[in-house]
C-alpha cells in the first residue's frame, strides 16, 4: 500500500452515468495488484469532498490501472471532470482482493457498478483457461456494462435487468438459482460477486443452501481505507472485521448480515 500522485491517462464516458478512468502506476505496481482490491481517490485538494473514495481495479497492466465509477455524488460528480494530465492524490491498492489460488469452475455475479471488479478477475481466470459464467443485473438497459469485456475474455455472460430493456427480465439471483440448481453445473463450483447489499445478502442465501462456496465483495463508507478509524466495520462469525483491511471481500457464510 503506497500513497502516491498519478496522472490521469483518460477518462471516458460508457454509459450515461458511467465512467472508466485510467491513471498511471509507480513502477510494477500494475503487475502486482490483485482483482478486489481498490484504491481511495482523493478527487480534489479542497475539504470538498474531504475524503478519497474507493474504487475497485477495473483492468490493470501496463503500468496503468483502470476503475469503472457510477456518478453518484459529489465526488465521483467532479472526478468525472477530471482531463488527461490532471493529477489525483491516490492510496492504495487497498484490501486483500479475491483469491487467486484459482481453481474452476467459477461463477461470477456482478449488479450494478459491482461488475466493475470482475472484469479483472475474469482475466485472471481466462489466464488460467478458466471460462467463468457471469451473471450481470441491473435496473435497466442503461445501467448493463462490462459485458461485451467479459464476453472477450471467453466467459458465457448472462445479463438481467429488471424492467427487461436488456436480456432477461427480473433478478440477478433468480438466474443464479436456475443454474446451480440446473442439470449442467460443473462442480466444485466456486461464486464470487459484487453488487448492493441487498443482492450480496440473496446469492450467499443461495450458496449457503446448496453448499456452494462463495466470496463476496462488501462495500461500506470508508474514511480512512486502512484499519485505524472503525469507520467500515462488520459483523462476521468471528467478530467484527474491517471492510477496508479484512475485506473487501470476505467468506459469505461468515457475515452476520
Ligand atoms: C471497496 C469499495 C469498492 C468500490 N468500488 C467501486 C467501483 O469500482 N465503482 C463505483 O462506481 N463505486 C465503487 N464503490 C462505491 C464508491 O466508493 C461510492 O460510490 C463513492 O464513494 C461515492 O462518492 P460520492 O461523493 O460521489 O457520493 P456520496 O455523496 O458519498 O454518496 C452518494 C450516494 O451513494 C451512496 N453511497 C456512497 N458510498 C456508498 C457505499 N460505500 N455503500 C453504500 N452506499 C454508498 C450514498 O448513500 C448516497 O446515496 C466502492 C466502494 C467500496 C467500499
Ligand atoms: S475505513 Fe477506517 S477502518 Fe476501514
Amino acid at each position: 500500500m503506497k500513497q502516491f500522485y498519478a496522472k490521469v491517462i483518460s477518462n471516458q464516458r460508457i454509459a450515461p452515468d458511467h465512467f472508466i478512468l485510467s491513471f498511471k502506476t509507480p513502477h510494477a505496481m500494475a503487475k502486482k495488484v490483485k482483482p478486489g482490491q481498490f484504491f481511495k481517490i482523493k478527487v480534489n485538494n479542497s475539504s470538498k469532498p474531504l475524503l478519497g473514495r474507493p474504487f475497485s481495479v477495473h483492468k490493470a497492466g501496463n503500468n496503468k490501472i483502470e476503475i469503472l465509477y457510477k456518478i453518484v455524488g459529489e465526488a465521483t460528480r467532479i472526478l468525472s471532470t477530471k482531463k488527461s494530465g490532471n493529477i489525483l492524490d491516490i492510496l492504495g491498492p487497498l484490501g486483500n482482493g479475491f483469491d487467486t489460488g484459482l481453481s474452476g469452475p467459477a461463477i461470477l455475479v456482478g449488479g450494478g457498478h459491482g461488475v466493475a471488479p470482475l472484469v479483472e478477475l475474469a482475466k485472471k481466470f481466462a489466464n488460467h483457461n478458466i471460462k467463468p459464467v457471469v451473471f450481470i443485473g441491473a435496473r435497466t438497459k442503461k445501467h448493463i456494462v462490462c459485458d461485451k469485456d467479459l464476453r472477450k475474455l471467453g466467459a458465457q455472460v448472462h445479463v438481467v435487468t429488471e424492467d427487461g430493456s436488456k436480456g432477461r427480465k427480473g433478478l440477478v439471483t433468480e438466474l443464479l438459482k436456475n443454474k446451480i440448481t440446473g442439470k449442467n453445473l460443473k462442480k466444485p463450483v466456486t461464486i464470487y460477486a459484487c453488487g448492493p447489499k441487498p443482492m450480496l445478502m440473496a446469492v450467499g442465501k443461495l450458496a449457503k443452501d446448496y453448499k456452494i462456496p462463495c466470496r463476496i465483495s462488501l462495500e461500506e463508507y470508508m474514511a480512512c481505507g486502512i484499519g485505524t478509524c472503525l469507520g467500515c466495520a462488520v459483523k462476521t462469525r468471528g467478530g467484527y472485521k474491517m471492510v477496508c483491511k479484512d475485506g473487501p471481500v470476505f467468506d459469505a457464510k461468515e457475515i452476520v448480515w
